[in-house]
């Protein structure tokens, strides 16, 4: 990020903060705000500092630094924003994935996973849901879109590429509902409260790669009646192996389904209290 970028290239050259405000014909203060990320210079003040230590301002500011100094760097924000955007939207329907995202098997998961979804979750009622895994984020935009009004939604993925690229897509979006993007491995996040409705679908756990602790982890962050949502496209889970990956939680599986159409599997199961 450009705070830690600012603060290698300062220090290998050898020179203070003051050092380096005086070489900029700015304040001590004004490097002090920028190195613990408080702030961006001015498109005069980059330039300065791209030619002292001659880097790009490409490489100085990244993807991460668009979020944080949007307002302060519009012009190049919103060129990389729409950058960003299109790139996403347009890989939908690129070669490679667009056989996949138009095909009847993709229309089918989406159905048949809203479909349980409404019929068995209480999620109309609910007031915090969470998702663990954005991907390309359709979940989360539903789930955003159908919930209701006072519920909040917090969205979780260990890539910041995939929670900066969420959040650019509901800014683009106008998407107002209450809604946390939160880059973290979910092994490492702490909730500040439990929740009503847990979802891990499609490639998730299998993505996470640690199969019974990614339950276990989930299960703790729900509240007493909380539910959890998973979903699988893998075809040789079995419900066994999701029982016994529960087992000591004190939760059961309490609806389970395994679906087969056009040779691809989905799994469907709610897991609540006991
Ligand atoms: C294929 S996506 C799932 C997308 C979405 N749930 C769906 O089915 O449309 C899986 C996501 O899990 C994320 N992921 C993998 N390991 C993770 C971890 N340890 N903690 C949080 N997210 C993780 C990946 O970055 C990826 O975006």
């Amino acid at each position: 990020m450009f705070k830690d970028k600012l603060k290698h290239l300062r220090e290998s050259a050898g020179f203070t903060q003051k050092e380096l405000a005086e070489k900029i014909y700015v304040s001590r203060s004004a490097i002090n705000k920028w190195e613990l990320g408080n702030g961006i210079p001015s498109d005069v003040n980059l330039d300065a500092i791209c030619k002292l230590f001659n880097v790009s301002e490409e490489w100085l500011l990244d993807r991460n630094d668009l979020k944080i100094f949007a307002k302060k760097i519009e012009k190049l924000l919103s060129q990389k924003e729409k950058d960003y955007i299109l790139e996403y939207y347009s890989e939908f329907n690129n070669e490679e994935c667009g056989k996949w995202n138009t095909s009847l098997k993709a229309k089918w998961y989406d159905y048949k996973t809203t479909e349980y979804f409404e019929e068995n979750f209480n999620f109309k009622e609910s007031k915090t849901i969470c998702n663990i895994g954005i991907g390309p984020g359709h979940w989360d935009r539903y789930l955003s879109y159908h919930m209701n009004d006072e519920c909040k939604l917090i969205s979780i993925d260990i890539d910041s590429d995939i929670t900066e690229t969420f959040r650019l897509c509901l800014e683009n979006e106008e998407n107002k509902r209450n809604i946390e993007i939160v880059n973290s491995d979910i092994f490492e996040y702490i909730p500040s409260h439990k929740f009503d409705i847990i979802t891990m679908i499609g490639s998730t756990v299998k993505e996470i790669g640690l199969y019974k602790e990614a339950f276990k982890k989930a299960i703790s962050m729900l509240n007493d009646n909380g539910e959890l949502f998973y979903s699988s496209v893998t075809k040789e889970e079995t419900i066994d192996l999701l029982l016994s990956a529960i087992n000591d939680t004190g939760h059961v599986v309490n609806n389970y389904q395994r679906l087969e159409k056009y040779g691809k599997v989905l799994i469907l199961a709610k897991i609540m209290k006991e």
